[in-house]
């Protein structure tokens, strides 16, 4: 069994058989990881292996297309796409109403940041 730490998700930890798919796993077990297609088409469920990037399989064609290979060195895969050989901690962009806060979303907090908060930084309001 393999351990999938979901640090975007208040770090939830779900246990899976060895090969599973990453958003199989998210999904079942909730870990939260978004996404709309399933089948590599969208880029919704892009998310960066934060730790044990080398527990993951070879990168798929499907995910070139909505990944550089900057985003590969920095640990970003696309979760539909990657199957999972070992421990990994996974992380991604949390979505709100405003904008896009990256990172970890602190517990107990079901929405947005408060605005003017210092993490609402509304990068879509620039020009
Ligand atoms: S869910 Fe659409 S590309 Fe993975």
């Amino acid at each position: 069994m393999v351990h999938i730490t979901f640090i975007s998700n208040g770090g939830k930890v779900a246990t899976a058989p060895e090969n599973s798919n990453l958003l199989r796993v998210s999904l079942r077990e909730q870990g939260g990881i978004p996404f709309k297609c399933g089948g590599g088409l969208c880029g919704t469920c892009k998310c960066r292996i934060e730790d044990g990037l080398e527990n993951t399989d070879a990168i798929k064609p499907k995910e070139r297309k909505h990944l550089r290979p900057e985003d590969f060195e920095a640990g970003y895969r696309m979760a539909c796409q990657t199957f999972v050989k070992g421990d990994i901690k996974v992380s991604w962009v949390v979505e709100n109403g405003k904008g896009i806060v990256v990172g970890v979303a602190p517990r107990g907090t079901a929405g947005a940041p408060a605005a003017g908060s210092p993490a609402a930084e509304s990068p879509a309001e620039s020009a």
